[in-house]
């Protein structure tokens, strides 16, 4: 395992949409241990591949005791708004106040291929919308309302 660089704010491949993911190999499984590594490393909640470079579908989180990795993830309904405060490990120093859904139902593949499906509330949807958007190139900041420079650490961000 290593603990991959994180790419930031300006770089290209956090605008690209990443792509789908097809082989269930070696490689892939290396990616999702590395990308664990480098989300604990870094103090993060969640983190999606292009963060670390790779324009693949993939992204994992742990979140209040969920930990998971979910491959080619959808989400397939939602419902409700809440508006909470974000942070990214690729916009470092900064937060801010975004607009979610409170609920959603994603469904995705395990690093193993099998179907998933979670319903998810609170932090974890926020975190699971915030990675997705990731994969389509899209970062908090584009749809923040209110963005705040932080000094410091970045835990908790994703
Ligand atoms: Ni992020």
């Amino acid at each position: 395992m290593a603990v991959r660089i994180v790419r930031e704010h300006g770089e290209d491949i956090l605008r690209e949409r990443a792509r789908s993911v097809k082989r269930f190999d070696d490689v892939l499984q290396r990616l999702i241990e590395d990308m664990f590594e480098t989300m604990y490393h870094y103090h993060g909640i969640g983190l999606a591949a292009p963060q670390v470079g790779v324009p693949k579908r993939v992204i994992v989180m742990d979140v209040d005791g969920v930990k998971l990795a979910l491959v080619n993830p959808e989400i397939i309904a939602s419902d409700g708004e809440e508006v909470d405060t974000e942070g990214c490990l690729s916009v470092p120093g900064v937060y801010g106040q975004v607009k979610r859904s409170a609920e959603v139902v994603v469904r995705g593949l395990n690093p193993d291929g099998t179907a998933s499906e979670l319903e998810a509330t609170a932090l974890l949807a926020r975190c699971l919308q915030h990675e997705i958007d990731h994969l389509d190139g899209v970062l908090f900041i584009d749809k923040a309302i209110e963005l705040e420079p932080v000094a410091g650490s970045e835990a908790g961000s994703a």
